[in-house]
């Protein structure tokens, strides 16, 4: 069997020892949204730790869990911390956990994140709605044997974020009067922020937003047929648009206080997905 996979269905066994709970949807939180946890009926928590061979953060107090349970009647699989490629991690075992959520019954996979915005049109403390993406700068999580109980070889990347659930979103922000923008994302690999340079090639390509997560989950959950939908959280303007230089700080404080505006946004959008 396919290593990769074969550490995909040690993992599967190791949280069907734990609980049954099947979820509907997958959340994955990015900074800021880390006690989201508050929003969820909680029906069962597994610590990283404690599931065979998943990549668990190596900051201390920062290793994470799932968190099963229920947004209004939906119930949701909901990760609390996820490790970077920059980390150090193997491309396979950061998207290990998308995969695993899938195989445990999540047919919606809800990224979120961090990142910073190169629209003149945009603001920091912006959200913003992926209606698509630019994954060649980061590594690809499909290279290697296929895994063909997965997916296919060579997916199809035209829908990757699904017009329903970016209909929903935008309804959702429409009526809770939060202003949503849409946009196309790049993921860069970090840990350094961009150079003014790269910002200006990024925007030439055509990107809204940069990042340093959410495209190569998104690539693999396509891969195994999840709808997927992801909102950013603009938390400062990219660099060289400012003269202020960047630091994680400032990454950190606009996320926070974008924080409950943002868990409004999920949460009411979440509790629609069930129609889907
Ligand atoms: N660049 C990359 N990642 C980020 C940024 C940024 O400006 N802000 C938040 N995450």
């Amino acid at each position: 069997m396919n290593p990769i996979y074969e550490k995909l269905t040690r993992c599967v066994e190791c949280v069907r020892e734990k609980t049954d709970f099947v979820p509907k949807v997958a959340i994955v939180l990015g900074s800021g949204l880390g006690d989201y946890a508050n929003d969820i009926e909680v029906a069962c928590e597994i610590d990283y730790h404690d599931i065979e061979g998943f990549p668990v953060s190596t900051v201390p107090g920062h290793s994470g869990k799932f968190i099963f349970g229920y947004v209004g009647e939906v119930p949701v699989v909901c990760m609390k911390g996820r490790v970077h490629y920059y980390e150090g991690y193997d491309i396979s075992d950061v998207v290990l956990p998308t995969r695993l959520m899938k195989m445990l019954g999540a047919e919606v996979l809800f990224l979120t994140n961090a990142s910073g915005g190169l629209n003149s049109n945009f603001s920091a403390g912006d959200f913003m709605m992926l209606t698509d993406h630019i994954a060649c700068f980061a590594p690809n999580p499909l290279i290697g044997p296929n895994i063909d109980e997965l997916g296919t070889r060579f997916p199809d990347m035209t829908h990757v974020y699904d017009t329903d659930l970016q209909k929903i979103i935008e309804e959702t922000a429409a009526s809770e009067n939060i202003k949503l923008q849409k946009g196309v994302y790049a993921q860069l690999t970090g840990p350094s922020f961009e150079s003014p340079a790269e910002i200006r090639m990024l925007r030439t390509l055509g990107v809204d937003a940069v990042g340093m997560s959410t495209v190569v989950e998104a690539i693999v959950a396509n891969h195994m047929g999840m709808k997927i939908c992801c909102i950013s959280c603009v938390c400062n303007l990219a660099a060289g648009m400012t003269d202020n230089p960047l630091t994680h700080a400032e990454v950190q404080e606009a996320a926070n206080e974008a924080a409950p505006k943002f868990k409004k946004l999920v949460t009411e959008s979440v509790k629609k997905f069930g129609q889907i």
